[in-house]
């Protein structure tokens, strides 16, 4: 397509029984969040949908187990989520819910007009798996049970994630319930499918050849290799009927007599979703949905994870085909995965951080939430899986928020008011390599986002800023000041510099759209409009002055202020509470990690230990020696000389006046030429982290343990 009338944005819709974490956002949101925000400023027209996925058995089985109605748990995370969308600044048209009415009937149109065009669905009589005891039909994923291929015990009834072989849940061995940890009986049932055999052959044409019908549809090698991968991959393993119903009482009830207890698979009815909720946006915002869906001018593209390609490339296009009248998508950017300091994001665990805990955490931070928006951005796992740090966000944020772009917005505001009392002079513009450099990187910029690499459009949005650095540095407009005021050169350089600003304050708002305000605010520029980069563009490919002459900036002010701040630890001290968090996780695994038990002896031979109460009166390290300490201890009927290995974790400091247990008969031995005569009990988990063991506080010394 070439110039496309309208865009149809759609991000996936997150399931609404659990908040999201930084892997979502950098996944399906943020992205598709500067994207759309360019697309706005470039004066398109665009929808841009999601809401939250509210079927599925996923949500009645946490409902069940939390003694709750599934309604509880969808309305809480709805809103949780739609709260921390808008605290990061995703500007979603509309944030629906796929339990909202006109889902439910556009859902149930879509099943009815596939039903009665009589090709592509066929109902099948099947056995499944039944859960006795808590009444109810199993997802695939609630059964557990041995591995045929690996007999690993705990495969899934869809795949053994020890094997990676996929699975049906008949071909566990010794099935069990997820739910109720009995077997489950195998039970009739019947359900409608979905027969993607039928479009096998379209689809094939669709992915390596970007052909529709013949026609040219999309440029296959805008899409990434990594998606066109998975769909070939899954093409070639041949396409077979797939059930669109489940036996639930929560979802979207299958529009037919006789399908009582019946509802339509989440998978089904949630890219419905994007639809039915362009047609809310369209109700409320007087605009007309099939404009949107079905227009052979409207590009559509959904940005989703790389766990849901299969049903945006080949499922739910095969959904939109079989009922017909719509538009199939002309890329499907797909993201890989995040991890989080080197693992996968665990809920459970406790391992990463949710987008509402980081709000609440960082409350104290302002501009964090924003720094994580670039932060993301610049380590996005577009092509691949990505990990992201503590000391990067650091990094990222110290070296190119703050001393790259705040430092140059910074210094162009204070030397305009140190020259030119804020106003802008008159000035020979600079139109020389370093403005062809500025426009260069500017379309550089929008080029990257509109073919979603949004980790090169960072980076050259702060080349610009880099751009603007350099010339100020290199013209140094204070020399000329101290040689002559008066000097023309001044103002032209700081006119230039004020450019460079103008062009940040649009082009960053796709990216960070507070600062962007911020920018404006301080610059005394109008804020941004749809249309405005468009213009911008325009402007600069003409060459056309940026800033009127006298237009008055406002008073500097610091966009970011640093992270490693010696004065004001304020958000150095939230950063490192997340980093002890982290080590605080590791500790206690570690120290779960149980240590085998030793060789069993005798009685006899363990009471030949004689172990006593006693307190360490004096200690000092030893020299030359990083983990010894050499202790005092009073046994109260003598006092000993020990040397122990406590040194790495304690100071001399610290063990004095400790209470301990002393194996008192122990052979002496010579330690760096010390000789020690017993040895403290000291307990210590698996990370190594080491504990004294003591007697109680009231205890006399000497005392005999036993
Ligand atoms: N809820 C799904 C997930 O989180 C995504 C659904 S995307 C949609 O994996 F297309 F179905 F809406
Ligand atoms: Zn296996």
């Amino acid at each position: 397509m070439n110039q496309p009338k309208r865009y149809m944005i759609t991000s996936a819709l997150p399931y609404a029984n659990g908040g999201l974490h930084l892997g979502h956002l950098a996944g399906a949101y943020l992205p598709a969040d500067i994207f759309v925000r360019t697309l706005r400023l470039l004066g398109k027209d665009v929808a841009w949908v999601c809401g939250s996925d509210e079927h599925g058995a996923a949500i009645t089985i946490r409902a069940k187990k939390e003694g709750i109605s599934p309604k509880e748990i969808i309305d809480k995370y709805h809103n949780e989520i739609k709260d921390s969308f808008e605290a990061f600044g995703i500007s979603f048209d509309l944030y629906h819910r796929t339990s909202a009415d006109i889902h439910h009937a556009n859902s149930q149109e879509f099943f009815k007009t596939i039903l009665e065009k009589g090709e592509d669905l066929e109902v099948k009589e099947t056995e499944q798996y039944y859960d006795e005891k808590f009444n109810q039909f199993l997802a695939d994923r609630y059964i557990q049970g041995t591995c045929p291929k690996c007999e690993n015990e705990e495969a899934y009834g869809d795949q053994c994630e020890k094997c990676g072989s996929d699975l049906s849940p008949t071909d566990l061995i010794n099935p069990k319930s997820t739910l109720s940890g009995e077997n489950p009986i195998l039970k009739k049932t019947k359900h409608w499918f979905l027969k993607l055999q039928n479009h096998e052959e379209w689809l094939k044409e669709w992915i390596s050849k970007g052909t529709l019908d013949g026609k040219e549809h999309h440029d296959p090698k805008t899409w990434k290799n990594h998606v066109l991968g998975q769909c070939m991959s899954w093409l070639e393993g041949g396409l077979h009927a797939r059930s669109i119903t489940r036996d639930l009482d929560w979802g979207i009830k299958v529009p037919v007599e006789d399908a009582d207890g019946k509802v339509l698979y989440v998978w089904f009815d949630a890219p419905i979703g994007y639809i039915s909720a362009t047609q809310q946006w369209a109700k409320d915002n007087g605009k007309n949905w099939e404009d949107y869906w079905k227009s052979p001018d409207t590009e559509l593209i959904h940005f989703i994870g790389k766990d849901n390609i299969v049903f945006h490339c080949i499922i739910f296009p095969a959904i939109l085909k079989a009922h017909g009248g719509y538009n199939l998508p002309t890329n499907v950017p797909a993201n890989q995965f995040l991890n989080f300091e080197d693992r996968k994001f665990s809920t459970s665990k406790g391992w990463g951080i949710n987008l509402a805990d980081f709000v609440s955490e960082f409350q104290n931070f302002e501009g964090a939430n924003e720094a994580l928006r670039f932060v993301l951005t610049r380590i996005m796992p577009e092509n691949k899986d990505a990990n992201f740090k503590w000391a990067d966000f650091v990094d990222v944020y110290d070296n190119e928020l703050v001393n790259n772009l705040g430092n140059f917005v910074n210094r162009v505001m204070v030397l305009s008011h140190k020259y030119f009392e804020g106003k802008t002079p008159s000035a020979t513009l600079v139109r020389d390599e370093n403005f062809d450099n500025l426009v260069a990187l500017t379309q550089k910029c929008i080029e990257a986002i509109q073919s979603f690499q949004f980790k090169v459009a960072t980076k050259t949005l702060m080349e610009i800023s880099s751009l603007g650095n350099v010339f100020l540095q290199e013209s140094a407009p204070w020399k000329i000041f101290k040689e002559n005021p008066e000097d023309p050169q001044i103002a032209n350089c700081l006119v230039f510099c004020a450019e460079v600003v103008k062009v940040i304050s649009i082009l960053i708002e796709p990216f960070l759209p507070q600062t962007a305000i911020k920018i404006q605010q301080l610059m005394n520029f109008s804020t941004s409009q749809n249309g405005d980069l468009q213009t911008l563009l325009n402007n600069l490919e003409a060459k056309n002055a940026l800033i009127e002459e006298g237009h008055t900036i406002n008073e500097a002010a610091l966009l970011f202020a640093k992270i490693n701040d010696r004065k004001d630890t304020t958000r150095k001290e939230i950063i490192d509470r997340q980093v002890q968090k982290l080590e605080a996780i590791l500790e206690e695994e570690a120290a779960q990690k149980a240590a085998p038990v030793k060789d069993t002896v005798s009685f006899e031979d363990f009471s030949k230990t004689d172990i006593r109460t006693g307190k360490i009166i004096a200690a000092e390290k030893v020299k030359k020696a990083n983990k010894l300490l050499k202790l005092t201890v009073d046994l109260g009927f003598e006092t000993r000389t020990i040397v122990s290995g406590l040194a790495e974790q304690f100071t001399p400091e610290e063990v004095v006046g400790q209470t301990v247990l002393v194996v008192v008969n122990l052979a002496p031995r010579k330690l760096r030429g010390i000789e020690s005569q017993g040895m403290v009990l000291m307990a210590t988990n698996g990370a190594g982290k080491m504990s004294f063991v003591s007697a109680d506080n009231d205890f006399e010394l000497g005392q005999v343990v036993f």
